[in-house]
């Protein structure tokens, strides 16, 4: 399968929409958009500020080696890759903004940062690196998405419903283009070891990152040198990694390819949904109601 030049996919798998989302992002509630939980809202504030970096970084990588794809369901299905990744880092972009307004001075040198990272993987790296960093970050990006939406009740519950709905929206669209990173990096002729290094390159180089980004912010809410607060923030990564590793590991096997991994019933229950009325469902599954994560099909907040 790794050899293959195609896209490899069942018709089903295939990306369904590209979906206009609305979120109305509370800029009374701060950063802190799950108050229960200031430390994650912290690691996903800053995991969200790489997003106008990372995802504009792989767009420009995709279109670089479409010209490369013979088959026309796959440079279908990168097409639709890119759109997807343009909505996400526009509404990410939002989002940030409205953290920065809350006025974190470290968000703007962090972006400028991150802005150097991803300038310079795609002026300096080869292509074939940059593509093995896009097929590491979407692996790593499906295997996320999965521990996300198990973990959902525990994460999001009763946190802010349009933050919420962005991350989970984000991931159920990662989940959903789970293929074409993996198909396109090997019909560019991507070998196992090269999927390896890009894997331990973009989890390392994103983790790095994403660990400074939460860190000054906690720094800046005075909450870095609390100890309660450092416990809970140990806590929370401990539980994530504990979740995460599994779906990690599966990564490494040789045999591995993301259409094996079968997609959650709560993922394929917010597909159905969007699908039977996209002109509503938009502001709709834009806030979940978060204190009903736990039923197997995602819940709106009353209209
Ligand atoms: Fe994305
Ligand atoms: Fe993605």
């Amino acid at each position: 399968m790794s050899g293959s030049t195609a896209y490899q996919g069942t018709e089903a798998d295939r990306i369904k929409a590209i979906r206009k989302m609305q979120f109305s992002f509370p800029i009374e509630k701060g950063a802190h958009w799950n108050v229960q939980r200031p430390e994650f809202s912290q690691i996903v504030n800053a995991a969200s500020l790489a997003m106008p970096y990372l995802e504009p970084y792989l767009i420009r990588t995709m279109a670089k080696v479409r010209a490369q794809i013979d088959d026309p369901v796959l440079v279908k299905e990168l097409n639709s890759y890119i759109a997807q990744e343009t909505t996400h880092y526009r509404q990410h972009k939002q989002f940030n903004d409205t953290v920065a307004a809350c006025g974190y001075t470290s968000v703007a040198p962090f972006e400028e940062v991150l802005k150097r990272d991803y300038a310079g993987f795609g002026e300096k790296r080869s292509l074939k690196f940059n593509l093995a960093y896009a097929e590491g970050f979407e692996s790593m990006a499906l295997a996320i998405g999965h521990m996300l939406v198990e973990d959902r009740e525990h994460l999001f519950g009763d946190a802010d419903p349009a933050v919420a709905s962005l991350i989970l929206w984000h991931f159920v669209e990662e989940i959903e283009h789970k293929n074409v990173a993996f198909d396109v990096f090997h019909a560019a002729g991507g070998t196992y070891a090269w999927r390896m290094f890009g894997l331990i390159f973009a989890t390392a180089h994103i983790f790095l990152r994403t660990g400074q980004g939460y860190r000054a912010l906690l720094k800046e809410d005075g909450l870095w040198r609390n100890w309660r607060s450092r416990w809970q923030l140990a806590k929370d990564l401990g539980r994530i990694f504990r979740k995460l590793t599994p779906k990690i590991l599966r990564i490494v096997n040789p045999a591995y390819h993301p259409s094996k991994v079968r997609d959650p019933e709560w993922v394929t229950a917010w597909w159905a949904l969007y699908g039977d009325t996209p002109a509503e469902m938009g502001a709709q599954l834009g806030r979940l109601d978060t204190s009903r994560l736990e039923e197997p099909t995602p819940a709106l907040v009353a209209a």
